[in-house]
Parts: C-alpha cells; structure tokens; sequence
C-alpha cells in the first residue's frame, strides 16, 4: 500500500506508512510517557510497528495543522489525547502503520492483508446473514473483518463482540462505503459508515462521518 497522508476534512486526517520508510525517523516528538513504554516493547519488530505507527499519526496531525499532544491508553486498550481534544486510532501490521485523527468525532482504523484462512474462522466473527452475502470469498471476508475491527477501535470497549454486537449491511467487492450497526448491546443503534480502500492484497478501512 503506498505511503499517504490525507487529509479528510478540516478537522481530520489519516496517514499510512511503510514501516522500513520511518524507521530512520526521529521520536522526540513522543510524550515522557510514550517514550517509557516505546523503551519496554522488547521485540524488535513490534518496536518499529509500535513507532510506525505513532509517526503516522504524528503526519496526520501535521497535515491539519495540530501538535503532537501525545496519547494515553484507557483500560480498554483505546488511545486518546492528552491534552483532551480529539479522536486517535492506530493500526499497525507486518511492513505497515496506519492512523486517524478526529477533532470532534471518534475514529477508528484498521489494515489487514487478505488471507484464504479468515473464510474459515468466518463463523467466530460473522453473523449467518452476513456469511450469505460474503459468498466465501476471502477478499470480501477480510473488508468485513477490517471493518468490524474498524467500527470495534471506533467504540473502543472490550465487551463488544464482532459477531453478536456489530453487524454489516450487505456490500460488494468494489463498494467503497459499508454501512455497519452496534446492536444488542448498552451502545446499541449506534450506526457506522466505513471506508474502504485496497492495494493488491492489503485492505484499509477507516470509520468516516
Ligand atoms: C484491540 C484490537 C481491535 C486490536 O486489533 P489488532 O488487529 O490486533 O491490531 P491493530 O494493529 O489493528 O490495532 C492495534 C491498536 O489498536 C488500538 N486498540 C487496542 N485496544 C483498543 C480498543 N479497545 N479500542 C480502540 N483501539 C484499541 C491500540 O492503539 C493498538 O495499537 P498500540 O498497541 O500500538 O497502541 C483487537 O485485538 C480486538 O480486540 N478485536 C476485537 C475483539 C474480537 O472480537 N476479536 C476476536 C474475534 S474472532
């Protein structure tokens, strides 16, 4: 997938960038904080998702004119501004980092690589209804995974379940918007469009207002 910074609105952006590329980049720009656990990730490939990641977003705040605030986990595992303003959310994989600012609105990314194995773990996180419109095609089962995860890292709490909690409406291989629900849940009839985008064998979806 190609190295990119977007921006998608006045007051978001996204960034998407090849490992190897960043990983002469500097991380001064990183919190106290961020640096100490940067410090504690003790796999060499993790470290340079880890940081790839965060220069990601480092670009994407560039690119709509914001600072480097630095970020703090919840207990859930969601990232989320310092200094209180905003919506973060990272992805990171195998050669590849990506990652979604929102000044208002609460955002979420993901990157997957399309694999002939996630039509068979289909049933841990697909509802029948959707397993009938995915046909056992491993391209389109990997843009319903991705989105799944992209509307989970949007909602960001760990009860969530991507098979009995988020639903997607019915969509085909060159859809560039699917539309998704939260539901039976305490966030039910939350709604969610999500984005699309492929390269080759590397699906990128990101929630969108
Ligand atoms: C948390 C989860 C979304 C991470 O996704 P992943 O594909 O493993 O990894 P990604 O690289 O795409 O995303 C990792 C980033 O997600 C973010 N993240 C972690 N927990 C999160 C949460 N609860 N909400 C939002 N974002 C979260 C973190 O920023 C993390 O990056 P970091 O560790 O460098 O800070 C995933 O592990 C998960 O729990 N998925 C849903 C649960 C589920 O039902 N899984 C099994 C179904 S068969």
């Amino acid at each position: 997938m190609q190295t990119k910074i977007e921006k998608i609105s006045p007051l978001s952006a996204l960034a998407v960038n090849n490992i190897e590329e960043v990983s002469q980049n500097g991380i001064e720009f990183l919190s106290f904080r961020e640096k100490l656990s940067f410090a504690n990730i003790s796999k060499s490939d993790k470290r340079r998702e880890w940081k790839g990641a965060r220069v990601a977003i480092k670009s994407a705040m560039d690119c709509i004119s914001l600072p480097y605030p630095g970020f703090f986990k919840d207990e859930h595992g969601k990232s989320h501004p310092m200094d209180g303003y905003g919506f973060v959310s990272l992805t990171h994989t195998k050669g590849i980092a990506a990652a979604i600012f929102h000044k208002d609105m609460p955002v979420g990314i993901d990157l997957d690589f399309v694999r002939e194995k996630v039509v068979r773990l289909g049933p841990k996180f697909l509802d029948p209804s959707e397993m009938e419109f995915l046909n056992g095609n491993p391209v389109l089962y990997t843009i319903a995974w991705s989105a799944k995860e992209s509307i989970f890292k949007c909602q960001g709490k760990r009860g969530i379940s991507l098979k009995r909690n988020i639903l997607l409406e019915p969509f085909e291989i060159h859809d560039s918007v699917i539309n998704g629900k939260v539901y039976q849940s305490e966030f039910s009839d939350h709604f969610y469009k999500v984005k699309v985008e492929m390269d080759k064998d590397i699906v990128l979806t990101y929630t969108i207002w």
